[in-house]
């Protein structure tokens, strides 16, 4: 399942529309280079997902909780680039408390986050000579029935 996206305002209302079919427990993971779009696909999971507080590259931190929005679902938005594949200080976040009350959504989590769930939706981002971003939908455990039910914009 692949969606061609042109500009930055259709990433997020992808992101908007996967938010918004989000429950507690979720992990997506955004895999894609520097630049790729990941963050900004995020800013839409959480406008998606109505939570509070502003989605950018955390530059000091490695995760930001967002409280719950109005259908009760907070975010946890983790960018692991700085980890370096350091699955020791994934553990000390302590994602699996997290994930009783958020979806989780991991920039750079490839090889790492799948340990927090059997059940992950991984977003695929490629970046296009002419700047398209083309997106691949990779489901793993549970995600594949849920998959066939989404409408997602793109
Ligand atoms: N179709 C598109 N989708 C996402 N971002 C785009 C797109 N076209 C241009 N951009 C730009 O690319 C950059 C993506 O940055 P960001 O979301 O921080 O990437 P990442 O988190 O993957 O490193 C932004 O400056 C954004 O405005
Ligand atoms: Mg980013």
């Amino acid at each position: 399942m692949t969606f061609e996206l042109p500009a930055v305002e259709d990433t997020e209302a992808f992101g908007r529309s996967l938010g918004r079919s989000l429950r507690v427990g979720d992990v997506v993971l955004l895999s894609g280079p520097l630049g790729a779009g990941k963050t900004a696909m995020t800013r839409g999971i959480a406008a998606g997902l109505g939570v509070p507080g502003r989605v950018s590259s955390p530059t000091f931190a490695i995760a930001r909780v967002h409280g719950a929005g109005p259908g009760g679902v907070g975010l946890v938005h983790v960018d692991a680039y700085r980890l370096g594949g350091d699955l020791a200080q994934l553990d000390d976040l302590d994602l699996d408390a997290d994930l009783e009350r958020s979806a989780v959504v991991v920039e750079w989590g490839e090889g790492t986050a799948e340990r927090l769930s059997d059940d992950y939706l991984v977003v695929r981002i490629d970046r296009r000579d002419d700047d398209v971003r083309v997106v691949a939908l990779e489901p793993h455990g549970a995600w594949a029935a849920r998959l066939a039910e989404l409408q997602l914009a793109g």
